[in-house]
């Protein structure tokens, strides 16, 4: 009895980790059509779709009971609504990163301004001038804190994530060239369970995730690599459509939800490597 209370109990613990009640977004520029980055340059971006893709995925976090604060775009900054990367946050700790790619140098400001003035999390800022993180890289499990190894985070940036947040264990995982992010392809679909892509660069960064990993997960293994990006939120998951998904992987991820949950389309996002995780991050505050 008294084993099974203290089970429940660590398992509440862990679980508080995935229970949000704010999320931080920024409203797309005019500039994002033309001048986002993106991997494959011959992709076009229709702006009109795009944008009501983005407020359609603010619904979807505020149906899920999150208080949305939803920064000004700022058109000096196409990729400005891809917030995950310019800082990373568990509990109460936030680190605001040095961006791998220069052109978005400059996101973090309002960022910091917010998590530190409104949400009043405890700040630490990249020194090291050497040192730089996507915050799309950090994978956060709930128990450890895996870290794709990029073209945008190198190894300083992860030595600064483990000094930053000593009490998890951090692992390198490299990344395979032909992807932007490690949540590119691997994201957190339950309290110990990992979604991941199925091409082979995903595969390769899977035995990476699998070699290196401190703590066992379940893994649904889907696919195509946009699928495996999901958000889990206070218990419910927010994931793609089923025409992006396809038919085997929308059946598989459904028949691995057990909570509630929304469907989101993404498509004009994915045209310049955005996907769910990218337009948030998610606080606990
Ligand atoms: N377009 C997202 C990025 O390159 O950071």
């Amino acid at each position: 009895m008294l084993w099974r209370s203290f089970v429940t109990a660590s398992k509440q613990i862990r679980m508080s980790y995935f229970n949000y009640n704010y999320a931080l977004m920024r409203k797309m520029p005019k500039s994002f059509e033309k001048e986002a980055i993106r991997m494959d340059e011959t992709q076009e971006v229709d702006f009109v779709k795009a944008r009501q893709q983005l407020d359609n995925y603010k619904d979807a976090l505020t149906k899920l009971g999150l208080e949305v604060i939803d920064l000004d775009a700022d058109e000096e900054y196409p990729d400005c609504i891809f917030v995950e990367d310019p800082a990373i946050v568990i509990g109460k700790k936030a680190l605001v990163t040095r961006l791998g790619h220069v052109n978005r140098r400059g996101e973090t400001g309002p960022i910091k301004e917010v998590l530190q003035n409104k949400l009043q999390l405890d700040i630490t800022e990249m020194k090291d001038e050497y040192a730089t993180v996507d915050g799309g890289d950090v994978l956060f499990t709930g128990k450890e804190i895996l870290v794709g190894l990029s073209a945008r985070t190198n190894e300083k940036g992860v030595k600064t994530i483990a000094e930053t947040f000593p009490e998890f264990p951090v692992s390198g995982i490299p990344v395979h060239p032909t992807v932007l992010h490690l949540k590119s392809i691997a994201t957190m679909l339950g309290d110990g369970v990992m979604a991941v892509g199925g091409s082979s660069a995903a595969k390769e960064m899977f035995q990476a995730v699998k070699n290196k990993s401190k703590f066992n997960y379940k893994y649904v293994e889907l696919e195509r690599d946009p699928s495996a990006n999901v958000l889990y939120i206070n218990g419910k998951v927010v994931h793609k459509t089923q025409p992006e998904l396809g038919d085997n992987d929308y059946k598989k991820l459904l028949s691995n939800i057990s909570g509630d949950r929304i469907e989101v389309c993404m498509d004009e996002m994915y045209k310049v490597d955005g996907c769910l995780s990218c337009c948030s991050i998610l606080i606990n505050s």
